[in-house]
């Protein structure tokens, strides 16, 4: 079946709605990707064109098929322990957390983020004399956070989990997926957040994790999150941003600690 039609103006409106809803800058390199993603969606819900169905998707701002296209919309590329030289960093900020450790996963993607927070503060956990952890792990696509919650990966996207992790938080069968074990699964709570939008929680946060995603906002958004970020970290807590990432525009409250890393001062 041809692809529907997106006319210049559509395409213009369409990068209007998304970087309401989301923060998410779309620009003209990214017009094919919006054609190839969003295509099943008009398909599936019979608009003849992608006008119809934006308008459809304006209309109500709430609707379900606001979430679908938004999902479709978004890159959720991860992999348990990106950068492993930032969890050698959060072992350091743990080590310096009191009788209580926060840490924030903003845009978890499918939870291999979270996990891989959670090895580090488990590990932290059965070496010190501490035992009030949480990790919070939040995403704006409700389908990658499905996948997060229910913690099962191919074998092979253990790889990159050091080798002593693997059987104290991964419980493995053959020919089946491996699946992350209770005592890890229960230090997240996962849950849907749009980062554009209010935040619930109070924090301090001994680290925020937020990589990777604010690569696809524009440098005012992203001046304006870490603004938020940093108000939510405790002294000495860390913004970990992805390793390519930099911070244009930061609060006075962060001081830069290494390439990609933010700490509160
Ligand atoms: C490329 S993934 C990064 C995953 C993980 N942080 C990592 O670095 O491996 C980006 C994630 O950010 C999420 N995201 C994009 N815009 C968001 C927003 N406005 N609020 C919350 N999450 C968002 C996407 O759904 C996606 O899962």
């Amino acid at each position: 079946m041809p692809s529907p039609l997106l006319s210049d103006a559509t395409f213009r409106r369409l990068c209007q709605f998304v970087h309401q809803a989301t923060g998410i800058s779309l620009n003209e390199g990214k017009r094919s990707l919006v054609i190839s993603r969003l295509t099943p969606r008009i398909q599936a819900t019979r608009c003849p064109d992608f006008e119809s169905y934006l308008d459809r998707l304006e209309r109500d701002p709430s609707a379900p098929e606001v979430t679908a296209a938004l999902n479709a919309l978004t890159t959720n590329k991860t992999s348990f322990f990106r950068h492993p030289e930032q969890f050698e960093y959060l072992r350091s900020v743990l080590a310096a957390s009191e009788s209580r450790i926060r840490v924030w996963s903003a845009g978890c993607s499918t939870g291999e983020e979270p996990y891989s927070i959670a090895m580090v503060v488990r590990q932290h956990l059965s070496a010190h004399n501490v035992t009030d952890a949480r990790i919070l792990a939040t995403d704006l696509s409700t389908e990658v956070l499905e996948i997060a919650k229910r913690g099962e990966y191919p074998e092979s996207s253990l790889d990159d989990v050091p080798a002593a992790l693997r059987r104290p938080y991964f419980d493995a069968a053959p020919g089946r997926p491996v699946t992350v074990k209770p005592s890890l699964r229960s230090l997240i709570s996962f849950g849907y957040l749009n980062l554009n939008s209010t935040w619930p929680m109070r924090g301090p946060f001994d680290a925020i994790f937020c990589r990777n995603v604010m690569i696809y906002f524009t440098e005012a958004t992203r001046a304006e999150l870490a603004s938020r970020f940093a108000r939510l970290l405790r002294p000495g807590g860390a913004l970990i941003l992805g390793l390519t990432e930099s911070l244009t525009t930061r609060p006075e409250t962060l001081r830069h600690a290494m390439p990609s890393i933010f700490e509160r001062i």
